[in-house]
């Protein structure tokens, strides 16, 4: 079975969902399967990235997790639009209307059903790496996310309540016994000397920081409405992004 790698941060806007959806190209570009799941039911979205944003999903993650499909029916194969071969990257969006979200919040779910669900979507779709964009914060569906997880990547932002935050959640990581925990920096603007914030980094978190990825104009003006790494590949975002990919690929393989 593939890996499954949960994106994280402790506070909102860090650019997990960028960084998942580009995570998910880069990968699918070296020829690897992948999933993506969007276990954040309060506040989705990764599926607008994958263009998706207007189209009537039938089904979604929340009607699995209500009971009412099953897992093989919210699969969206995305390959196609990034001119990725066919299976390459299938999307399991959550739902991003009112009522499905204040229902989900309300009613609750069946964890391990979730858990359960990703394993089945692994092996199922002979995935090579199963992504998990999360929510931010720490809360009962994330601590879910991160325990069902081969790997965790944390993003935060050149920020001190992000330093603060994120040292929380490698501990909550560390206590939950995740396998293992990577670092990425989002956002750093290139006034910043970035051995020397990599250094700090390392020696601070004490794990590996998979990358620092530059503030990027483009990507802002990109709107979340493209996968940046398919539209503008040479953007130093992008190529941040694809190493950051290639070492999850080399460092995440399960042998079971
Ligand atoms: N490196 C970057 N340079 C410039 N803008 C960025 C960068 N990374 C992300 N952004 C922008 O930051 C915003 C937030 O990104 P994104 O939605 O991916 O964050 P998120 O962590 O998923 O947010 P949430 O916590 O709400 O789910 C988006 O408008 C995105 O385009
Ligand atoms: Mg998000």
């Amino acid at each position: 079975m593939g890996s499954v790698i949960a994106i994280h941060s402790f506070r909102g806007g860090t650019g997990k969902s960028n960084l998942t959806a580009n995570l998910a190209y880069c990968c699918a570009s070296t020829g690897a399967h992948v999933g993506v799941v969007d276990t954040d039911i309060q506040s989705p979205g990764i599926h607008v990235l994958f263009g998706l944003g207007n189209s009537p999903m039938k089904y979604c993650l929340n009607d699995y997790l209500k009971g009412e499909c099953t897992i093989n029916d919210p699969i969206y194969d995305v390959s196609s639009k990034l001119s990725l071969p066919p299976k390459s990257i299938n999307l399991i969006p959550s739902r991003l209307n009112a009522q499905a979200i204040v229902g989900m919040l309300k009613e609750g779910f069946d964890v391990q059903k979730l858990s359960t669900a990703v394993t089945d979507l692994a092996k199922k779709l002979e995935l090579d790496v199963l992504l998990i964009d999360t929510h931010p914060g720490i809360e009962e569906d994330t601590l879910l996310s991160i325990a069902m997880s081969d790997a965790l990547v944390v993003i935060l932002r050149p920020d001190e309540q992000d330093y603060l935050g994120t040292a929380v959640t490698f501990e909550i990581a560390k206590r939950m016994e995740v396998p293992k925990t990577f670092l990425v920096a989002n956002r750093v603007p290139s006034e910043l000397d970035s051995d020397y914030f990599r250094t700090k980094l390392e020696e601070t978190y004490k794990v590996p920081i998979i990358g620092i990825l530059p503030f990027s104009y483009g990507l802002m003006m990109a709107q979340s409405k493209e996968i940046y790494c398919f539209t503008s590949p040479k953007d130093p975002f992008s190529l941040a992004t694809r190493t950051a990919a290639e070492y999850i690929l080399k460092n995440t393989k399960c042998t079971n």
